[in-house]
């Protein structure tokens, strides 16, 4: 009896979708009692500051997404497919596998603000009163103090469509070490820039990255992976809807006298004219930290080196895995930033991998047999390469391994397009270009 009481009450509790803590038959009652009298909820007051939040720094006039939602009009005009983006949950655009980890500046929609847009968009989708709106406090631009605002040294309007991969090199005139604490892009024109990363380019390799600026005509060099140094060092990155990232307090990223500044600009023309284009990167800047970090680049350097990461001509999910113990390697593995034989820290995660990847992530493995997932991407595209920020950062202790796992489809069916044709089904192994794959892990790490 007690038992078939108790799941009752829970199927009461799963179909009003609130969560029981202390309190909880009130907490229902109150709940059922604001479903039944609460009015429908109205743009102004209910759906603007979600929308605000989480899809105005795409969906706004001459941005990125194909419609703005500015105002009550351009949200109305737009309502049955945002019903429908919503409820397939395509939108937000939101990669990682929420199982896996929690970060900052997470744009997806919690379960109630779904429902609020769902039940606008799919009811009478009131406007309500402009005063009843209260900005919100998420999806608020990152804080950062703007020290140093670098760019290309003219607008480039891009010529290659529908993708165009372009870097930039730009100089870096410090006479003393300084560190990147943090940074934002501020793409020039919006409907095209569908990503760029920063990179910087130690004295050693500025040399090899000037031939190749030198050697293509044009304002930049077309690159496509890296900026075609080993030793690029990645500092950060930018997608539409990033606003820009703070490294943890008192940390950052040494950038050396002698150094340069790569950017490398993805340009997407598909549904867009080319237009002139001068993105620049806000950096926040400190002539001291109290702990350097490093971006950690995490793969299997036999892949790189030995062309060992083959992937065999019609493999519709080639499996690459790799875990390594490194942190008795470390001093190498970040250019002198951290030390070997030390727990070390890890605060944020990417992934690369270019169009063949289908899904990747990234682990520690812990000595004693768990496992801490850092990122998964299920659904990987190439056009939404973030850096994801932890809520926690995860401890790597000597002994840990980091691992990363990448899937590949070489059949037929994903094949990346050159020159507006598919390209032909045949083996596929680590490369720059288009046409080769990577599976990349990047770690924003501190001793
Ligand atoms: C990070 C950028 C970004 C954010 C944030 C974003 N969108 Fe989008 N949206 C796009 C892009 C780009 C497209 C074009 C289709 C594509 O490329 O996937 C799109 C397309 C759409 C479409 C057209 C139908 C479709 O699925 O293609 C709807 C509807 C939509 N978005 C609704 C929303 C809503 C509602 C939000 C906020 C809850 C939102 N979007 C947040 C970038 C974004």
């Amino acid at each position: 009896m007690l038992n078939a009481r108790a799941s009752y009450y829970s199927a009461i509790v799963r179909a009003i979708g609130i969560s029981v803590g202390i309190g909880g038959l009130a907490a229902i009652a109150a709940a059922c009692s604001a479903q039944a009298h609460s009015a429908p909820p109205t743009w102004n007051h209910d759906v603007r500051p979600i929308v605000s939040a989480k899809c105005q720094s795409c969906h706004t006039q001459g941005g990125f997404a194909p419609f703005p939602m500015d105002s009550y009009a351009d949200a109305v005009a737009h309502r049955a497919s945002i019903a429908s983006a919503v409820a397939n949950r395509t939108m937000p655009p939101w990669p990682p596998n929420d199982s896996c980890n929690t970060y900052q500046h997470d744009r997806s929609l919690s379960e109630a603000q779904r429902n609020t847009l769902l039940a606008w968009a799919t009811g009478e989708a009131p406007e309500g009163s402009p005063a009843s709106y209260v900005p919100p406090a998420e999806g608020a631009a990152v804080a950062l103090k703007i020290d140093r605002s670098i760019g290309a040294a003219a607008p480039y309007v891009p010529a290659i469509s529908p993708d165009e991969y372009r870097c930039f090199v730009i100089d870096w005139n410090e006479t003393n070490t300084k560190y990147v604490t943090g940074l934002r892009v501020t793409p020039g024109a919006i409907s095209e820039v569908h990503h760029a990363i920063v990179f910087q380019i130690a004295p050693q390799d500025v040399a090899a990255v000037q031939k190749l600026d030198d050697a293509d005509p044009a304002a930049g060099y077309s690159c496509f992976g890296t900026p075609g140094v080993d030793g690029a060092g990645w500092v950060g990155a930018w997608v539409p809807g990033s606003t820009g990232e703070v490294f943890p307090a008192d940390t950052g990223i040494a950038i050396v006298p002698g150094s340069k500044l790569v950017v490398q600009m993805h340009y997407n023309t598909a549904n867009t004219p080319p237009v002139p284009d001068r993105s620049t990167v806000d950096l926040q800047l400190a002539d001291t930290v109290k702990t350097e970090a490093a971006v950690l680049k995490w793969t299997n350097p036999s892949w790189v080196f030995n062309h060992t990461m083959s992937i065999a001509a019609g493999d519709a999910d080639s499996v690459q895995q790799f875990s390594f113990a490194p942190t008795n390697f470390m001093v190498k593995a970040s250019g002198g930033a951290l030390k070997n034989g030390l727990p070390f820290s890890i605060w944020s995660a990417a992934l690369h991998m270019h169009a063949r990847g289908v899904k990747a992530s990234l682990h520690v493995e812990h000595a004693d047999g768990t496992r801490e997932c850092a990122l998964q991407i299920d659904d990987w595209s190439f056009h939404w390469q973030g850096t994801y920020a932890l809520q926690k950062p995860i401890l790597v202790q000597p002994g840990d391994k980091l691992s990363i796992e990448c899937h590949f489809d070489n059949s037929g069916k994903r094949q990346p397009t050159i020159g507006g044709q598919g390209a032909p089904v045949g083996p596929v192994n680590w490369g720059e270009t288009t046409e080769d794959e990577m599976c990349l892990g990047l770690f924003y790490a501190t001793q």
